[in-house]
């Protein structure tokens, strides 16, 4: 559906271009037409509340189309950076989460709170390129790290980071296939769109007394113990919820 929402804008705002070009020849120059089409693309992604990252896939759709055309690349170029994007962006086409990246800042929060919790095992679920996994791992020899991971590329480069860290684990597969019951803390930076399931899961299998972690995103209907803001780019707030 959040796909389908995006193509939509991208095409409306393509007809809403070629119409205003008709009548204003200010726009017959490629510039505006590109900077116009991206404008609206990304003004009716606002008007259909998509998430706010599909604005960067909006602003460079077009004028990479457009780039590709008038160099007339080869086309296996296009079908290896496509085979890229998917296996960066795996998730993200389907609407779940996309690939963003946590601080410096994130990851001295949660080194913080895995010392204070005493923890053992620490789960990361969707650790990207391992962010925040491969420095706690490497801090704190004594916790054994998972990162759970379902892009391929970053997977790899998780898996490559933490190569010679002895108590760091990639895992290439989904989380919700495993069982959260030997954690003492989880961590995840997700979306909005998988919080509800998310929640459901941790409170059914994290043991009581243990800590959830959500960066960005709170659990809905649940009280976090804790509210952590950063001093980051992104304000990032992390919403630390005890198990009962
Ligand atoms: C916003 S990024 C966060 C990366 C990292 N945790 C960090 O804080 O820098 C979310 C990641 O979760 C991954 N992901 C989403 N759903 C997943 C699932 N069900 N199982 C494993 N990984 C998942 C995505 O591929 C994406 O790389």
């Amino acid at each position: 559906m959040i796909l389908l929402r995006a193509i939509f804008c991208q095409f409306f705002a393509l007809a809403l271009v070629f119409i205003t070009a008709y009548w204003l020849p200010i726009f017959h120059n490629p510039i505006v037409f590109l900077l116009a089409q991206c404008g609206m693309a990304i003004a009716g992604s606002f008007l259909l509340h998509q998430p706010k990252w599909w604005i960067p896939i909006h602003l460079v759709f077009l004028p990479s189309v457009f780039i590709f055309f008038t160099l007339a690349l080869p086309a296996w170029l296009y079908l290896i950076i496509t085979l890229v994007l998917i296996l960066i962006f795996w998730g993200t086409v389907r609407g779940d989460v996309p690939l963003f990246l946590s601080s410096n800042e994130v990851t001295h929060a949660v080194a913080g709170l895995l010392q204070q919790e005493q923890a053992k095992h620490f789960a990361d679920l969707g650790a990207g390129v391992g962010s925040v996994a491969v420095p706690v791992a490497k801090l704190f020899k004594n916790i054994n790290v998972e990162a759970w991971e379902l892009a391929p590329i970053p997977w790899l480069i998780s898996a490559w980071r933490g190569r010679n860290v002895s108590n760091y684990t990639a895992l290439r597969q989904n989380f919700f296939n495993s069982d959260f019951e030997k954690y003492d803390v989880v961590f995840a930076f997700l979306s909005p769109a998988v919080m509800p399931a998310v929640s459901e899961k941790i409170k059914r299998e994290m043991r009581s007394g243990t800590l959830f972690i959500s960066s960005s995103f709170p659990a809905p209907d649940w009280k976090p113990e804790s509210i952590k803001e950063m001093d980051d780019l992104r304000r990032t707030v992390l919403f630390c919820y005890r198990i009962d």
